[in-house]
This record gives structure tokens, sequence and C-alpha cells, in this order.
């Protein structure tokens, strides 16, 4: 058997809208493997991030339950969820979320920080992120000072600065244009590729042929695998 990185089973997850409750997650059943990419698309609206903050660990579980590393997030409090987040996992927001108030090297080294990694260390790594994104030279730069396009890589370099073993990615390229969409996209590919991560990305760029292992739809039917290949993309997707 082929130990998931992550997998929900049965999970549902409701929104209260003043006196009623509202399904937006229901028997969402997904199973991601070792070094796996999973492309996600969807409706606006339809549950994805929901569905990736979920597995982030970010809210409480309502009902069914996600094993992250074989663990279950249902059965865990707050601090544990969060405690496992920053160990395991990587996250690249849709607005960046770059720390306005760091320079670009300190916001690549903050996970670095975080976990505890020694200086000289941290160092090395954060110039290594730094060069694989194309921003060497922009270390003591403020994020603010940065395109759109360069505050993404800055973000991705975060991400896996600390070498998660699982990376999310809610519409990476969704505050990019295409060009830079596609080059941010296939960064991100590459380098979860080198750290043999796995990837679930949540994306409505019709270029994910090239780094989907798999790919779902998510709708108020639930989760539908859908064939985004190159022979498959030719359909209606
Ligand atoms: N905190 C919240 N409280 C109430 N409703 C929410 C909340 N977050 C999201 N929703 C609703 O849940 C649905 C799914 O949202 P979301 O997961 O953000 O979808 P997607 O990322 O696919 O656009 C939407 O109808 C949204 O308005
Ligand atoms: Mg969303």
């Amino acid at each position: 058997m082929i130990e998931a990185v992550i997998a929900t089973s049965d999970l549902c997850h409701d929104y209260a809208h003043g006196q009623q409750s509202y399904r937006v997650l229901n028997n969402i059943n997904l199973s991601v493997a070792r070094g796996e990419t999973i492309v996600l698309l969807g409706a606006s609206g339809s549950g994805k991030s929901t569905l990736l903050n979920l597995m982030a660990g970010m809210e409480p579980i309502q009902r069914g339950d996600i094993q992250l590393f074989g663990q279950s997030l249902a059965r865990m409090d707050d601090r544990h969820r969060t405690l496992l987040r920053r160990e395991s996992i990587g996250f690249v927001h849709q607005a960046f979320n770059l720390i306005p108030t760091l320079s670009v090297a300190d916001n690549v080294s903050l996970p670095l920080a975080l976990a505890g990694i020694p200086r000289l260390q941290s160092d090395h790594r954060r110039q290594e992120l730094l060069e694989a994104v194309g921003l060497a030279g922009r270390g003591s730069d403020w994020p603010d000072r940065l395109s759109g396009g360069e505050q993404q890589r800055v973000a991705i370099a975060r991400a896996l600065a600390a070498k998660p073993p699982l990376i999310l990615a809610d519409e990476p390229t969704g505050n990019l244009d295409a060009d830079n969409g596609q080059r941010v996209m296939h960064l991100l590919a590459r380098l979860v590729a080198e750290n043999s991560s796995s990837l679930v990305v949540v994306t409505h760029s019709l270029d994910v042929a090239s780094i989907a292992d798999r790919s779902f739809a998510l709708s108020a039917a639930g989760l539908r695998a859908v064939d985004t290949t190159a022979a498959g993309a030719a359909g209606a997707w």
C-alpha cells in the first residue's frame, strides 16, 4: 500500500448563513500520494479554498476526517494542527501574503527561523531559493518594491524553504497576467519536483496538463476526476 501524504475521508463542511446552514463540502474523498501533483478546478464558491484550508489544519474539522501523515486532524486541537502545519506544509496564497515589514530575504527565511534552523544553514538555503526563483539580487528589497510575479516567486521560495513534504497553493497565479502566471506555475512545479514534495494546487489556468498527475473538479455534486492530460484537454472541462 502506498502511504498517502494527506487523505480526506467523507469530509463535509457547513457554513452558517443567518439561521440557515449551508453545505459547501459534501463527502469529499481525496488522497494524495508522496510526490504527486493534484490540480483542483471548480467554479468560484465551490469550496476549493475551504478544502485547502481544512487540509492545512487552519479550520477545525466538522464532519469526516483528514489524515495528515497518518495523523487525524479531526482529533487534534488548534495548537497541534498549527504545529503540524508548520513542520509539514507550505502554503502559497493568491494574494502572495508576504510580510510587508520584512525584507524579501527575511520573508524567505521565516519558516527556517520558526523551525529553529541554525543561521548559517538558513542563510545558505535562503540564497539557494532566491537563486532558484531568479531573485538572488533582491533579498534586501521590501516586498512592495517587487512586481506581482516577483512577489509570488518570493512566496513560493518561502513556502518551500523548510522543504515541507506537502505544498498547498490556492490560485497562485490568480493575481498574475498569463505570462507571469505560466512562469510561476512552472517554477512551482519544478521546485516541488526537486524537493519530492506533494502539491495540491487550485487553479483556473488551462495550462495544467503539463504539471498535474491527476486533476479534479469540485462542485456541489462533490469531487469528480477530470482528464487534463494533453489528450483530454481538448474536451470540455
Ligand atoms: N467563513 C465563511 N463563512 C460563511 N461562508 C463562507 C465562509 N468562507 C466561505 N464561505 C462560503 O462558502 C462557499 C465556498 O467558498 P470558498 O471555499 O472560498 O470557495 P472557492 O475557493 O471555490 O471560491 C462560498 O459560497 C463562500 O461564500
Ligand atoms: Mg478560493
